[in-house]
């Protein structure tokens, strides 16, 4: 079974056994007859790495549905099943005129698995308006909520990528979303830009989205026209006693206080600093409005993408002494 229409860098490799799930009992029924088999759960593929074929049962959760599960006159909580494509879902929730999403308009990807690497964007995470989700043991398939606190969101991390990585596949997401006084923020770099090119200075959740879409349109591929996974590398944080001794080097270097002893450089620049954006390697490539972006321009194989990767890799050591690490899941 192909995967190339499963994952968005447009990879072909090949899954030994594949089965798409519509209901929790579908899922429920699919683990419980596959005990011993080895399983590989997908999503959007938005976020992944194929380097070789998968000789495991694929499991792609296609598990649709949202719906308001609760509101006050301030706050409503909305749950969307772990199958709806993220993009619509945010879409939907700004038509109703519930906030907190608008930020994080056009994230390539699925509801279900935007918690595991806490998605976020211009100045926004999803930890900031999720409230939990639900998830099903592979093992056993028993059904377990986890609250925020339990998920230990970070910078594209939580406890799914860590302590229990592997063990569960995530649902259902509910989101607590303001129906008035909404919170914009427009604070990250280019939206207020955007939005004043256009002359809008109360901006309404559609207004906020659509600046961000034209921001992203702006810098990030199309995955339908040319194959990638976002960025492609974490931006590193570094100790700032670190930094400092870096940055009397390389006195240009752009940086972002996150906590009085560290900094995040922008990964982006250390790539394009060392000479690697536009570049192209074969059908792998740097995308040329955003380098942390690798790009897969037909018929790049896993491998390829991985041998430019490291080699940037290897590249910014050398220059910069920093290690950047990949946000992809590579497979
Ligand atoms: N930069 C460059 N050259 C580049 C790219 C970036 O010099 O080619 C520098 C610029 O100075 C720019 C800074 O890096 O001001 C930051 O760039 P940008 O605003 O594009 O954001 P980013 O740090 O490169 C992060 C997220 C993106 C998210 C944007 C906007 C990570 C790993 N990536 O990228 O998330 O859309 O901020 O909030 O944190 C993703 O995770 O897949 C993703 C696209």
């Amino acid at each position: 079974f192909s995967l190339k229409n499963y994952n968005t860098f447009g990879i072909e490799a090949k899954a030994s056994q594949f089965a798409s799930v519509h209901s929790i009992a579908d899922l429920q029924s699919i683990l419980e007859q596959n005990p011993t088999e080895k399983k590989f759960i997908l999503g959007g593929g938005s976020n992944m790495l194929l380097t070789q074929d998968i000789q495991a049962l694929v499991i792609h959760i296609d598990l649709k549905g949202k719906k308001v599960i609760e509101e006050n006159d301030d706050y409503v909580w909305v749950e969307s099943q772990a199958g709806e494509n993220w993009h619509e879902f945010v879409l939907w929730t700004i038509a109703q005129n519930f906030g907190g999403l608008e930020n994080m308009s056009l994230i390539p990807g699925n509801v279900g698995t935007t918690p595991v690497q806490n998605i976020g964007a211009y100045g926004t995470e999803i930890k900031d308006t999720f409230v939990s989700c639900q998830a099903m043991t592979i093992e056993n398939q028993e059904l377990k909520r986890f609250t925020k606190e339990e998920c230990k969101f970070g910078y594209r991390e939580s406890v799914f990528k860590n302590e229990v990585k592997d063990q569960y596949i995530i649902t259902s997401v509910v989101f607590k979303l303001t129906k008035r006084n909404h919170k914009i923020n427009t604070s990250y770099g280019d939206i207020l830009g955007e939005l004043e090119k256009n002359n809008i200075s109360t901006p309404t959740l559609k207004e906020v989205s659509n600046a961000v879409i034209t921001i992203r349109k702006s810098k990030l591929p199309d995955p339908k026209e040319l194959g990638n996974s976002g960025s492609f590398f974490k931006n590193p944080i570094l100790l700032k006693t670190t930094f400092e001794k870096i940055k009397a080097q390389f006195p240009e270097m752009k940086y972002y206080d996150i906590s009085p002893t560290e900094v995040k450089v922008p990964a982006g620049w250390l790539i394009e600093q060392a000479g690697f954006k536009g570049k192209r390697y074969g059908d792998a490539g740097v995308h040329k409005n955003q380098a942390l972006v690798l790009v897969n321009y037909g018929n790049a194989t896993g491998q390829e993408i991985l041998a430019v990767s490291r080699n940037i890799q290897e590249t910014i050591f050398k220059t910069f002494g920093i290690h950047i690490e990949a946000e992809v899941n590579v497979i």
